[in-house]
C-alpha cells in the first residue's frame, strides 16, 4: 500500500503537491508536466550532508548533473553549497553558467576524446580519469594540478543489471594495477595532487553495500599510497544511494551509511596511512528523484484485449520503464478516494510496444480526462527524455514555498526543427 505523504497531500479527494493543486497546475501549464518541489531537494541534501558530516567533517557533496540538468536545480545546489560532478563539457558549461567555481567541479567522463580532455584541462577542474590509456593523452595536452583515477574495485551493486557499474563485465574504471602505473606516470610528469574515485552502481537500498565497497576502496587506496608514495587529497566514493520506488521497498538508511563510512575513514588503517583526505560523494538520484512528479492526462482508454490507459506522457517523456523496466508509482490525482480498483496497463502515444509506463498495475478507477501523477521522476526523468516520434519535450515547473515558476517551457514545433538546414536539391 502506498501512503500519500508530503509533499503529496489528499485535498478533498484531489492530489496536491507542495501545497499546490495538481489539477490547477495541469490546467495552467498543460501536460505532460514535470513539477519539482525545491524543499524536498533541500531536505534530501541536508539529510545526506548531516549523515556523513556528523562523522567526518572533511565531507563534500558533488551533485551528479546528469540526473537532472535543469538550470534552476543547479542553481539550488549552488545555493546549498554543493559541488557538481559533470559527465561532459556541456555539463561543465551549464555549471559554469550557474556560477560553480573551478574547485567545486569534477569531470567524470569515460572514453573521452582529446577535445573533451583539453576543454576540462583548460577549465582547471578536477578530472577523474576512467582508463589508463586516457592519462598519457591528457598529460600530452598539459599537466593538470590534480589527477584522480576511477577504480573498478571488483564489485558492483544496483537495482538492475544495467545499473551495476563495478565488477566484471562493465565498461567503467580501471584495475588497481593500471592505477598504480597511472599514478606513477602522473607523478613522474609533474602532477602534484591526487584523488581516488569509484562509482560502482546506482539505486542501491542496502546500506551494507556501501560499507563493503568502501572498505575495498580504502584497502586499494592504502596499497596505492604504499606502492606509489603519493597522498590523496580526496577519496570519492561516488553516488548510487537509492530511493524506494516500489512498495514495499524501504528507504536507504543513510544515517547508517554515513556512520559506517565515517568509521572507515576515521579508522586506524585509513587515518594512519591515508591521513585525512576529503571524503567526496557524487549522488544524483538520492537528491532529486523524489522531488518531482510527472502530471499527465488520460486521453483514451481501450478495454480489450487487456485494459490500456493511454496518457500523454510516454517513453519519450519518461524512458526508465521502457529502458530497464523501472517501476514508477502512479496515482490518480483526480480521484484519490475512489474505492474501485482495477488492473491496467498505462501506456504513452509512441509507436513502440515498449512504450508502457506501468504493466498490470492495480490503480484506482480511471476515466478518460483524469489527471495521473507519476512519482519519483526527478532523476533521469526529463534528462533522459527525447523528441522521438516528433514529440516536443515536456515543460518543467518548480514550486518553492508555494511560489510557482515555469523553469523550462514546453517545446514547440520550432524546437523540433531548430538547427536543421533544408536542402534545395529536390525541386
Ligand atoms: C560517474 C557517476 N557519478 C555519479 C552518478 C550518479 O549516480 P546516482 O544517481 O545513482 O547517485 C552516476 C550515474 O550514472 C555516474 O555515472
Amino acid at each position: 500500500m502506498w501512503k500519500i505523504e508530503p509533499p503529496l497531500k489528499n485535498f478533498k479527494g484531489k492530489l496536491s503537491f507542495a501545497n499546490i493543486s495538481t489539477l490547477n497546475l495541469a490546467k495552467q501549464f498543460g501536460t505532460p508536466l514535470f513539477v519539482t518541489d525545491s524543499e524536498q531537494i533541500i531536505l534530501n541534501y541536508n539529510k545526506l550532508y548531516s549523515a556523513f558530516s556528523s562523522h567526518y567533517d572533511k565531507f563534500k557533496i558533488n551533485y551528479a548533473v546528469k540526473a537532472n540538468n535543469n538550470l534552476s536545480i543547479l542553481k539550488l545546489f549552488n545555493y546549498l553549497g554543493s559541488g557538481v560532478d559533470c559527465s561532459c563539457p556541456e555539463e561543465i558549461l551549464l555549471a559554469k553558467k550557474i556560477g560553480f567555481k573551478n574547485q567545486d567541479m569534477l569531470y567524470t567522463g569515460n572514453y573521452n576524446s582529446n577535445n573533451q580532455l583539453d576543454f576540462a584541462l583548460k577549465q582547471k577542474i578536477m578530472i577523474n580519469v576512467d582508463s589508463y590509456s586516457i592519462l598519457p593523452r591528457l598529460l600530452k595536452l598539459g599537466t593538470p594540478n590534480l589527477v584522480s583515477l576511477r577504480i573498478n574495485p571488483g564489485i558492483g551493486g544496483g537495482s538492475h543489471s544495467v545499473l551495476v557499474f563495478g565488477g566484471k563485465n562493465t565498461k567503467f574504471g580501471m584495475s588497481k594495477k593500471d592505477a598504480v602505473d597511472a599514478y606513477r606516470l602522473a607523478k613522474k610528469s609533474g602532477v602534484k595532487k591526487f584523488g581516488l574515485h569509484m562509482m560502482t552502481g546506482s539505486s542501491i537500498l542496502d546500506s551494507s553495500y556501501f560499507k563493503k565497497v568502501t572498505n575495498k576502496l580504502i584497502d586499494i587506496a592504502v596499497e596505492i599510497v604504499d606502492e606509489c608514495k603519493i597522498s590523496f587529497d580526496f577519496i570519492n566514493i561516488g553516488g548510487g544511494f537509492g530511493i524506494p520506488y516500489k512498495p514495499p521497498e524501504k528507504p536507504l538508511d543513510i544515517k547508517k551509511v554515513g556512520s559506517d563510512i565515517g568509521k572507515i575513514f576515521n579508522g586506524k588503517k585509513s587515518s594512519k596511512i591515508l591521513g585525512k583526505p576529503w571524503l567526496f560523494v557524487e549522488p544524483g538520484r538520492y537528491l532529486v528523484a523524489d522531488s518531482t512528479i510527472l502530471l499527465t492526462n488520460v486521453h483514451s482508454i481501450k478495454k480489450s484485449p487487456g485494459k490500456y490507459v493511454g496518457i500523454d506522457a510516454g517513453m519519450n517523456t519518461l524512458l526508465r520503464p521502457a529502458l530497464y523496466n523501472a517501476y514508477h508509482h502512479i496515482i490518480n490525482a483526480s480521484r484519490l478516494n475512489s474505492r474501485k480498483t482495477e488492473i491496467v496497463n498505462v501506456c504513452g502515444q509512441i509507436c513502440e510496444n515498449t512504450d508502457i509506463i506501468a504493466k498490470n498495475r492495480k490503480l484506482g478507477n480511471i476515466k478518460e480526462g483524469d489527471l495521473l501523477a507519476i512519482l519519483n521522476v526527478g532523476a533521469y526523468g526529463f534528462s533522459m527524455s527525447s523528441q522521438y516520434n516528433t514529440r516536443p519535450r515536456a515543460a518543467e515547473v518548480m514550486i518553492h514555498k508555494r511560489k510557482i515558476k515555469l523553469i523550462r517551457r514546453r517545446e514547440t514545433i520550432n524546437d523540433l526543427i531548430h538547427g536543421q538546414n533544408l536542402v534545395t536539391w529536390f525541386r
